[in-house]
């Protein structure tokens, strides 16, 4: 087979090379072309662009295929715990239950911030979103743990870098919820809970979330499961937006903390992991106004309304998501259990039968993704809609931290700097403020 492409610019040819991943995905490698021709490549929203190669998630669009680490999503989600999948992304390979059980404990070590953080959360108005408060604690440990400042994750780093690595890492994951539960009772304005070590990953963030003084919430084993697999569905998803800053943070050879802080914030929008906020808004703007689906329907295909259907449509995947087809699942189970009757499910499966018919979603591929059913699950376990995009970086911290150390991993690591095609003005000269044409 010929490994290589061929470009004719201005009448000369140039070979290219092409590349093939482990999947048998197929690239030609530019990385050279400017030196050689002078030309650069455009491709608005990097939709044809691999920006890095990488060894942690595989997705086939097409196909609607996750896997992490070559595991199926739906394998991990059936059968692992989020800390042995935060295991298998930040260190490549599922853990021995010795490895697991130092793993867990070093995420109970770490899971309590600094006293001093308090003085943070005081400062912030009650009407903080909780992303913003996320963020910013989140960067604030960089003032903390000024030996995790330069981590070394080059392969051949010593002992003690590697040990640096892993309690940044455990750090950051155990960390998080603590975070995100103060958020939430600050935002209420509860006294803060503090976390229990004898308890796992989720029940320890539901015990913060929920317990009150003198009372411990007590969850029932299915929000725990719906959770679980929440948090798992969303530990990680290749060069998306925010996977991708935390990248190009991570590039510059800023820190871990400042890197993840930075993912937070571009996960934070709505096209993003805004959307499984937009949804729940989105069906109870449906319940509240009586609008009828057909209506809903008619209005995300008028190209002049700004209207989307929130939790359709994928960059990648043109087909069902694969995490979709989990959380539906998971979230009729969790309302049996529940014994909930949401009026906003019955919305979002009419929507979603109307949509998988109709010839403007079918012909776009338009698909319910991970945010359709993830906002009613989080609804039912009596999460509050603007802490939604918070569970989703709770669950994506090990994605984040994996593809940080990948980054810096990498022996020809060099910082990210796209080029870009200038529109703007042509070269003029200044002109003084009484000689403007508009004085
Ligand atoms: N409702 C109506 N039309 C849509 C939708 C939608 N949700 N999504 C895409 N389209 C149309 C779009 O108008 C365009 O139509 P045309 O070809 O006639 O111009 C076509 O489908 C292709 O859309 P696009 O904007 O070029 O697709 P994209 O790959 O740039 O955007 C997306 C992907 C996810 C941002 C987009 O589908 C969207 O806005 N969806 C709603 C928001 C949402 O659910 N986001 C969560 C994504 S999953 C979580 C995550 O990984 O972040």
């Amino acid at each position: 087979m010929d490994r290589s492409a061929k470009l004719i610019l201005e009448g000369k040819e140039y070979d290219l090379p092409v590349m093939e991943g482990t999947e048998n995905e197929k690239a030609i490698d530019i990385s050279t072309l400017r030196a050689r021709t002078g030309y650069v490549t455009y491709d608005d929203g990097f939709g044809n662009t691999g920006s890095c190669q990488s060894e942690v998630t595989y997705i086939d669009g097409e196909k609607g295929i996750l896997r992490y680490r070559g595991y199926p999503i739906e394998d991990l989600a059936e059968h692992a715990t989020f800390a042995e999948t935060s295991y298998l992304l930040v260190f490549n390979e599922l853990p021995s239950k010795q490895q697991l059980s130092r793993w867990s404990d070093r995420l109970t070590a770490y899971e309590m911030i600094h006293q001093d953080m308090r003085h943070h959360f005081e400062g912030f108005p009650t009407e903080s979103h909780p992303m913003a408060m996320l963020s910013a604690m989140i960067n604030a440990n960089s003032c903390y743990y000024p030996h995790l400042m330069n981590l070394n994750v080059a392969p051949d780093s010593s002992k003690a870098n590697k040990e640096d690595f892993i309690e940044a890492a455990a750090r950051i994951i155990s960390k998080v919820r603590t975070i995100a539960a103060f958020s939430y009772k600050k935002h209420v304005g509860h006294p803060r809970i503090y976390p229990k070590p004898e308890l796992e990953y989720t029940s320890n963030f539901l015990h913060m979330m929920f317990s009150i003084p003198y009372q411990d919430y007590d969850a029932k084993p299915e929000v725990v499961n719906a959770l679980r697999q929440f948090l798992i569905l969303h530990a990680d998803h290749e060069q998306n937006c925010s996977t991708s800053t935390v990248r190009m943070v991570a590039s510059s050879g800023a820190n871990l903390f400042a890197a993840v802080s930075a993912g937070v914030c571009a996960l934070w929008g709505h096209l993003h992991g805004g959307a499984n906020q937009a949804v729940i808004e989105m069906l109870e703007q449906i319940l509240a106004s009586g609008e009828t689906i057909p209506g809903v329907i008619a209005k995300a295909k008028d190209k002049n309304s700004s209207f989307r259907l929130m939790g359709f449509g994928h960059r990648v995947y043109k087909n069902y998501d694969p995490r979709a087809k989990i959380l539906k699942k998971s979230c009729d189970e969790l309302l049996n259990a529940l014994d909930l009757d949401d009026p906003l499910l019955a919305i979002a499966k009419e929507l979603e039968e109307a949509a998988l018919k109709d010839e403007y979603f079918v012909e776009r591929n338009l698909y319910p993704n991970v945010d359709f059913y993830s906002g009613i699950i989080l609804r039912a376990i009596g999460i509050p809609t603007n802490m939604f995009t918070v569970m989703f970086a709770m669950g994506r911290i090990p994605g984040w931290v994996a593809h940080y150390k990948e980054t810096q991993a990498n022996p020809k690591w060099r910082i990210y700097r796209p080029r870009q095609i200038y529109q703007g003005q042509v070269l003029r000269r200044y002109v003084p403020i009484d000689q403007r044409e508009n004085a």
